[in-house]
């Protein structure tokens, strides 16, 4: 007799489930990682749920959901079409309607041209099924709640300034900095990304929203770092501000300049009304992987890849 498989094609009438599934799996998080916000809004999932272009699989068993999962397929200018699941993006009851979900939506993403699918999931205990299914640790988001004041002092010579579109130039060697020690060799990037990631940085120079936090020593650039609000993010708490772009000149490294610059941007933030903190590093940045940690921040979410096509296609 031949199987029939419990998974196909949501349709409007599981959103209901598949959100009560989610809600239930954010409160779980939440519980393991308080950094982790429980925040959901029902109705605002289902509505997001109905309005979406990519199918989500579930596995039903005789009406009852037992897991849920979607991907958006998207364009990535550097990395080629691949799939993106948020942390709200699964959930299963047992490993094998995990396993039964992915060889449906693999084989819709395969259609679809996409080269690999990337899921966040919960630091520690959340990894190990993905890891075992072939995925790679790719990404870390770590939070840190903030309970200032962070004290600092400047030593002589060093001044604090926020930069502006000026200083596009001075940003983007500091960009180059971060983009080697990610593991991105400068001349594989062509003139396109280039181009690309000149007017992103020109655009986030420009945002009000941003600031641009630029450490001198006796006048020259020495390390730089940008912050912003946090747009709402699944899994992430209201009022928290993002750091990114964290880079130190190598001539001024190991002396302590990017801690005590994390230090003055925090107490801002404090002082701004921000409650949380938030970051992304890459697994295979060292200084990064170490760096952070060191200032406090806890992984609250793991990037996990893998690919869905013969390595040698996988550009
Ligand atoms: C990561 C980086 C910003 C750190 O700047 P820094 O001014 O050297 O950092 P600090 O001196 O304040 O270091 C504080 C602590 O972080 C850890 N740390 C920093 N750099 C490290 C490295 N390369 N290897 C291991 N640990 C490191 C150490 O615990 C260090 O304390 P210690 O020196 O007493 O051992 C800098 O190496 C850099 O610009 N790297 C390239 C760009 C980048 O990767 N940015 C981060 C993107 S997420």
């Amino acid at each position: 007799m031949e199987l029939v498989s419990p998974v196909r094609r949501g349709v409007k009438s599981d959103a209901s489930s598949i959100a009560q599934r989610v809600a239930a799996r954010l409160a779980g998080d939440a519980s393991v990682e308080p950094l982790v916000s429980r925040y959901f809004s029902r109705q605002d999932f289902e509505q997001a749920l109905a309005h979406s272009t990519s199918p989500v699989w579930v596995d039903d068993s005789h009406g009852r959901l037992r897991g849920h999962l979607y991907g958006a397929t998207l364009d990535d200018a550097v990395n080629g079409r691949q799939t993106w699941t948020g942390p709200d993006g699964y959930s299963y009851e047992f490993e094998n309607v995990l396993d039964n979900l992915c060889e449906w939506a693999y084989r819709a993403w395969r259609d679809d041209g996409s080269i690999a699918h990337l899921v966040w999931a919960l630091a520690g205990n959340g990894t190990q099924d993905w890891v075992e299914r072939g995925y790679a640790m790719v990404s870390v988001r770590g939070s840190l709640a903030l309970e200032g004041p962070f004290e600092h002092t400047w030593p002589e010579g060093y001044h604090l300034r926020r930069g502006d579109p000026s200083d596009l130039g001075t940003a983007l060697a500091f960009d180059a900095l971060i983009d080697e020690a990610q593991g991105v060799a400068l001349d594989s990037l062509s003139e396109f990304q280039r181009e690309q990631n000149e007017s992103d940085l020109a655009e986030l120079l420009g945002d009000p929203e941003s600031h641009y936090h630029l450490v001198e020593v006796n006048g020259r650039p020495a390390a730089q770092c940008v912050t912003f609000p946090l747009p709402p993010l699944r899994g992430s708490h209201d009022d928290t501000i993002y750091l990114g772009s964290l880079a130190v000149d190598p001539s001024q490294r190991r002396r302590g300049l990017a801690s005590t610059l994390v230090r003055a941007v925090l107490d801002d933030a404090v002082a701004d009304g921000f409650r949380f903190a938030e970051v992304r590093w890459h697994i295979d940045n060292e200084g990064a992987t170490s760096f952070w940690p060191a200032q406090g921040f806890r992984p609250t979410y793991v990037q996990l890849r893998r690919s869905l096509v013969p390595e040698a296609q996988d550009t």
